[in-house]
């Protein structure tokens, strides 16, 4: 059993990086024969879609970079688990590009048909997100419909999410039991992971 994670902060050791480590901890505490790969967008070299649509004629994407690797473990992931503080009420920039590559996901499956993903693979998605400023209605409100269709690319079933917000005023540590909820959490999305 596998499962991807991937850190969409700048910060290495910020708030997001905090609950997602504590997810994992719920996880491999729940399913310790989960093998997770633990990916840091800040890490990665990630070039945005050219939209050139070479992903419509042959298979895969032309850009030679880390998204040629995270290609191969999108696919081999029963678990997909995202990360990212909100910025413009959506992902960042280094995480939307990742998203916006797999692009070549949807073009190969639907328009090429020699999908680069293994489309009857039931996969698991789930996304973690933190945003600066206090619950409003808009907090979170389009981020979703983002991640809907990157999990509906990666032919996986958006799950859930684990949303704080108001983190720049009361970071993670500070706001009591957040850390406990993303650890429990973390053993709930085990639970939803087939043996
Ligand atoms: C470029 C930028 C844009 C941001 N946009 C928003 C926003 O639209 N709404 C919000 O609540 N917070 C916004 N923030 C605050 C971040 O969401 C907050 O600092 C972040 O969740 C902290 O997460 P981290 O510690 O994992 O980096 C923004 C911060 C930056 C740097």
């Amino acid at each position: 059993m596998k499962g991807l994670a991937v850190l969409g902060s700048p910060h290495n050791n910020g708030n997001n990086a905090k609950i997602l480590k504590r997810v994992i901890t719920g996880l491999k505490e729940a399913k310790p024969e989960l093998e997770l790969d633990y990916l840091q967008i800040k890490d990665l070299k990630i070039e945005p879609c050219l939209a050139c649509y070479n992903c419509k004629k042959k298979q895969g994407c032309i850009i030679d970079d880390d998204m040629i690797d995270i290609y191969s473990k999108l696919d081999q992931a029963d678990l997909i688990l995202l990360a990212s503080p909100i910025y413009f009420n959506t992902v960042t920039a280094q995480l939307k590009a990742l998203i916006d590559r797999c692009q070549a996901l949807w073009a190969n499956k639907f328009i090429l048909q020699k999908p680069l993903i293994d489309t009857e693979k039931k996969r698991i998605g789930a996304f973690i997100s933190t945003a600066g400023e206090p619950l409003s209605e808009d907090s979170f409100k389009y981020v979703v419909g983002t991640l809907d269709l990157f999990f509906k690319g990666a032919d996986t079933e958006y799950y859930d999410n684990f949303f704080v917000p108001n983190i720049d005023n009361k970071s993670v540590t500070e706001q009591s039991n957040v850390l406990q909820e993303a650890e429990d959490w973390g053993k709930k999305l085990a639970e939803q992971l087939s043996d």
